[in-house]
Order: C-alpha cells, then structure tokens, then sequence
C-alpha cells in the first residue's frame, strides 16, 4: 500500500497513552469544579507527595516536562558554561539536550552490549582518566533505558570515588526497581517524564526528585519565573516557566494509581513481540536484568 494512501488506523504506535474513566470523571473534573486552572494548587501538591512516596524519596517537584526537569537538576548542581557533564551514548536526545541549555558539553560513554545500559567499566575509566588530567566533569547523567535501571551498585562508587554528583535519567523506567530500590530513586537527584509515550502519561508533565528538601524548593521557584519573595515582582535571577497545571497534576495522580497494571501490559505486549519475531534473525530483544 502506498504510505499516502494509508489511514492512520493502520500505524502500530510506539506507545499509545492508556487513560481512563478515573483521569477523566474523578480528579479531572474535581480540578475544573474546584477552580484550580493553574500551575499551582491541591492536585500538584498531591502529585508530588503521592510520586516521592511511591519511588521512595522524600521530595518532589511537578514540572512541565522530563526534559524541565533536567534542566533544573543540572542548574541546581551549577552545571554552567564550559562544564562537561557525562552521559549515555543510547538515550533520547533530551538527556544531552538538556546539558546544552547549561552551556555544558555532553560527554558520551558507551553502554555495555550485554544490558545496553550504560558501561559502568568504562564510567569508572573515564573517570579516572579525567581525574589523572584534572578534568573531572560537572556530574554524570545516567539513562534508565526503555524500562530498566542502569547498574547503580558500580556507577554509584565510581562516580561518588570522585565526588561526581549523579542525576538520574529516569524518565522511562517509573515502575522498575532495582536490588528492590525503584527508579528514580537513585543519585543526587533523578528526573520523570509523563509525556502520551512514557509509563503514566498527563500528556506532557515531568517530575524531580530528590531527598534534598532545598533542592526540591529551588526546583519550584526556578519553575516559576524565579520570583522572589516579595509583596511586588522582583526577580534576582534568572527563572523559567516549567511548572505543572494543577489539571495536569490531577491526570496525573489517577495515571499513578494504575501503574502497576501498565507495567503489567507492557509486559505482556514485550512478550508478544518476543513470541512473533524472537526467532528472526537479525532482530535481539533486550535482555532483562535479573
Ligand atoms: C531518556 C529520556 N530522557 C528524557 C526524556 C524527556 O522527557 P520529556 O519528553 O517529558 O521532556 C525522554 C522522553 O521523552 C526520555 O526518553
């Protein structure tokens, strides 16, 4: 068939959202009813509370997107110009896209063939390498991939062996644990996303998390422009808008609530692709970590 004349029916999507009646009649129209159409308000609050207790950290902050989230983490740890910030060869592009907005240059270190996480041998040689020339990097920004942790019991003593703060790239992997930890709850710091692809969706919405209760606050009041507290406006730095709505933040809790039966259904599509195509050649599927 020719691709013009295929309707969209046809498209196998990557990873169409699954929303439910819970998002749209509960908490949803709770947020309309209650007036709270704005960055601010009861469901992001809850969000935030119900997320950190979830993954297992004390704090976090609702943003806009994984990416805003990113942004701030590397921010908050004075990531700036002429830095250099290590990261994942396979990744999104948002993880170093996110590196560049800080006037930083991402440094890619390759993952292991065996997990496609990324190497922690080869984390630990860059990093003494860069320690024996006296050019550590600002922080290394470590990828969950498609759904798995990367090795954190080695790249965790490597990068703290140098006192490289770690960032969590954790954006596809909310409902992973490892060693019985759950993603995002690795490093100084570790980022969400909730764009319609990732494991619970508000449409486009990310999150930071962090035991740091200081790093959570400046997380929020860089998310919102920067505003100083004052009776007038007055900002002494530089802010950006990157918070979530309080209707997104609602989509978001009910999202939250069925994450376990995602987690379930992408299982099961896993294995069906692994059932129909696991004997051709040329084709591997990623192997999960025990
Ligand atoms: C590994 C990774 N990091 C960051 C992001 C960025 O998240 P967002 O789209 O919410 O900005 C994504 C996905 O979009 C991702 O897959």
């Amino acid at each position: 068939m020719a691709p013009s004349s295929r309707s969209s029916t046809d498209r196998i999507h990557l990873s169409a959202p699954d929303v439910g009646a819970e998002e749209r009649t509960l908490l949803l129209l709770d947020a309309f009813e209650s007036g709270w159409i704005a960055p601010l308000g009861p469901h992001v609050d809850a969000f935030e509370h119900e997320m950190a207790q979830r993954v297992g950290v004390a704090h976090a902050a609702a943003l806009s997107s994984g990416t805003a989230a990113l942004h701030l983490a590397l921010r908050i740890l004075g990531v700036g110009p002429g830095d250099e910030v290590l990261t994942s060869t396979l990744t999104f592009a948002a993880t170093a896209n996110a590196i560049t907005y800080c006037g930083a240059t991402p440094v890619f270190v390759d993952v292991d063939r065996a997990t496609w996480q990324l190497d922690p041998a080869l984390v630990a040689d860059e990093l003494h390498r860069r320690a024996d020339r006296g050019r550590l990097p600002a922080a290394l920004v470590t990828v969950d991939l498609y759904g798995q942790c990367a090795d954190y019991d080695r790249i965790l003593v490597a990068a703290a062996a140098f006192d490289v703060p770690v960032i969590e790239d954790a954006a596809e992997a909310l409902g992973a644990t490892y060693r019985g930890r759950a993603a995002g709850s690795f490093g100084a710091m570790a980022v969400l996303s909730f764009n319609g692809n990732k494991m619970i969706t508000t449409s486009g919405g990310g999150m930071l998390l962090t035991d740091r209760a200081d790093w959570a606050d400046q997380a929020r009041f860089l998310a919102t422009q920067a505003r100083d507290p004052a009776p007038h406006y007055q900002h002494s730095t530089i802010g950006y808008n990157y918070r979530l709505s309080n209707l997104l933040a609602a989509v978001g809790r009910a999202q939250l609530r069925s994450l376990d039966t995602k987690v379930g259904a992408r299982r099961r599509i896993f294995e069906r692709y692994r059932a129909g195509l696991g004997d051709l050649d040329g084709i591997t599927f990623m192997p999960e970590a025990a």
